[in-house]
């Protein structure tokens, strides 16, 4: 355990986080027994290990099918199954809530007017309806759970915006913060939601809001100025007698966790299998390659196919020496807009092994959809010559940190797109413009050819900015602003909130990127 842990695990008060996706999901195997699996995303991966740390109650959604099966009569089950640490109280949701509330308004709606990659964001009234009802179900599990006044209330993402407003009509004095896990758009591109205003106000129910980027912050204010009855002054909106503290503080990962697994000697069975598994124990093989998603039209997976491609024809000596292993976890697969994308990724990897090795699944491409345990990703990425993040945009991009954590080798080159979060804080990666293909082809082919001498000075470098800044002391930085906030009750104007983020009383505004 590091320094930083123990200051996001100090809290004197337990803490509640709320989220839409569970921890961890149960479910009925063929033979009747029922497993336990930890949920993929970032959310879930980050805040877990926070919890694991710190303890308390965690409120989200029950997915799972044997989810039902393992609560108490309050909907509670202790977790991580291993050694339980703390409580997961579920809520439960109907199809069509669910299909109106997650399907529709958060992820037809919200996710696209978020993310700048070209699906047309749909909004209808009949989700908006369904999205405000479950918000208020949520807040209403919150209430009743919250048995220490002063605990805080950590919401999590675009699921929840209106969380804290429902909260704080029953619990006045509710202590909350919510991180927007996703970018926020400008107010040219927000106007396209028929309720941005209701959603903005919601936000501002919270005493702290944070995103990942300046930019984010800077947007969401930018929205606040021009659409709502407020006054902005730095990073503090004040509206209707309240006053919210408006921050930016980039997410990290467990950067301990996954060092620890990565140098376990054991790891090497593990390598050795995926090896056979993947038939990448060919000695022909001397070049690999690896990417890992979600299966989201967020995440430029057909470019870096079509980047990966147009190397294979610039450099056919390559054929037979380089794999590309994509690892791609099906996500929302209900939704139009992700059915349409899995079938254009399955296209694609076919059509590139055929011409460029001896069928559709017998090529460069190893194309494997399904989630990996952690000892496995962990082994991936140490196998791995170079990674490619190639998101067409993305909040943060937690791959990218995992990578370069996983690589206490100090080996191995991050690709990285520069619409990635990621890319403002790891500028020693080769950084790509999804768009460019040939840029982006040609940024592979320097991944492959880097001398060893430079591959281990950028990775060094990489490896100080994930380490110096993980998920506790991200944690740390918004409860105890909170904390802060909360004790001084107001603040008084001008005086410095002592944390790390990047908060407008403490510096003066400007971008994060290096
Ligand atoms: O990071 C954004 C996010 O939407 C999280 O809120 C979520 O946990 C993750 O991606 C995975 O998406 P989903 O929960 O829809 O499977």
């Amino acid at each position: 355990m590091n320094g930083t842990n123990t200051s996001a695990a100090a809290g004197k008060h337990p803490l509640f986080v709320v989220s839409n996706r569970e921890p961890y999901l149960h479910s009925r195997r063929q033979d009747g027994t029922i497993t336990c699996a930890p949920t993929t995303g970032g959310v879930a991966v980050a805040l877990d290990a926070l919890m694991r740390e710190r303890g308390g109650t965690w409120i989200a959604h029950g997915a799972g099918d044997a989810d039902r099966e393992v609560v108490d009569a309050s909907d509670r089950v202790r977790v991580p199954p291993d050694a339980p640490t703390y409580t997961l109280r579920r809520i439960w949701l109907s199809p069509e809530e669910e299909r109106r509330y997650y399907g529709g308004f958060s992820n037809e709606g919200l996710w696209p007017v978020c993310h700048i990659a070209h699906v047309r964001p749909v909004f209808r009234s009949e989700d908006w309806a369904e999205y405000r009802a479950v918000n208020a179900r949520f807040a209403e599990a919150i209430d009743g759970e919250l048995t220490d006044p002063a605990a805080p209330v950590f919401i999590q993402d675009y699921h929840l915006a209106l969380v804290a407003g429902e909260l704080r009509r029953r619990r006045p004095n509710v202590r909350t913060a919510l991180f927007w896990h996703i970018p926020w758009p400008h107010p040219d591109r927000l106007r396209i939601c028929p309720w941005r205003r209701e959603i903005m106000t919601g936000l501002l129910a919270n005493d702290l809001l944070a995103f990942q980027l300046e930019r984010d912050r800077r947007n969401f204010l930018l929205g606040v100025r021009d659409e709502l009855p407020a006054q902005v002054d730095r990073g503090i909106v004040r509206m209707h007698g309240r006053e919210t503290h408006v921050v930016s503080a980039p997410i990290g990962i467990d950067f301990d966790r996954i060092v620890e697994v990565a140098s376990d000697p054991a790891l090497i069975n593990e390598t050795e299998r995926l090896r056979r598994e993947l038939r990448i124990n060919d000695p022909a093989i001397d070049v690999i390659g690896v990417g890992v998603d979600r299966l989201d039209y967020t995440k430029g997976i057909p470019e870096r196919l079509e980047a990966v491609d147009r190397l294979l024809t610039n450099r056919p000596e390559l054929r037979g020496r380089l794999v590309f292993v994509q690892v791609g976890v099906p996500s929302r697969s209900k939704l139009e807009s992700y059915a349409s994308i899995e079938s254009e990724i399955d296209q694609k990897v076919a059509d590139i092994n055929t011409r460029h090795g001896n069928g559709p699944e017998d090529g460069p491409i190893r194309y494997r959809k399904a989630a990996l345990k952690i000892r496995r990703l962990v082994a991936l990425y140490r196998m791995a010559d170079f990674c490619v993040v190639s998101s067409l945009h993305d909040g943060m991009n937690l791959v990218a940190k995992e990578f370069i954590a996983a690589r206490d080798d100090e080996d191995g080159v991050l690709v990285l797109s520069e619409m990635t979060g990621a890319a403002h804080e790891l500028g020693e990666a080769l950084i790509i413009n999804p768009y460019d293909i040939d840029g982006f082809s040609r940024a592979i082919d320097r991944a492959i050819e880097m001398p060893v001498e430079e591959r281990r000075a950028r990775m060094r470098a990489l490896r100080r900015v994930v380490a110096g800044h993980d998920v506790f002391l991200w944690a740390s930085d918004i409860l105890q602003g909170l904390e802060n906030l909360t004790a001084a009750l107001r603040p008084v104007r001008g005086a410095a909130v002592k944390h790390s983020f990047t908060d407008p009383l403490a510096r003066p505004s400007g971008d994060a990127r290096r």
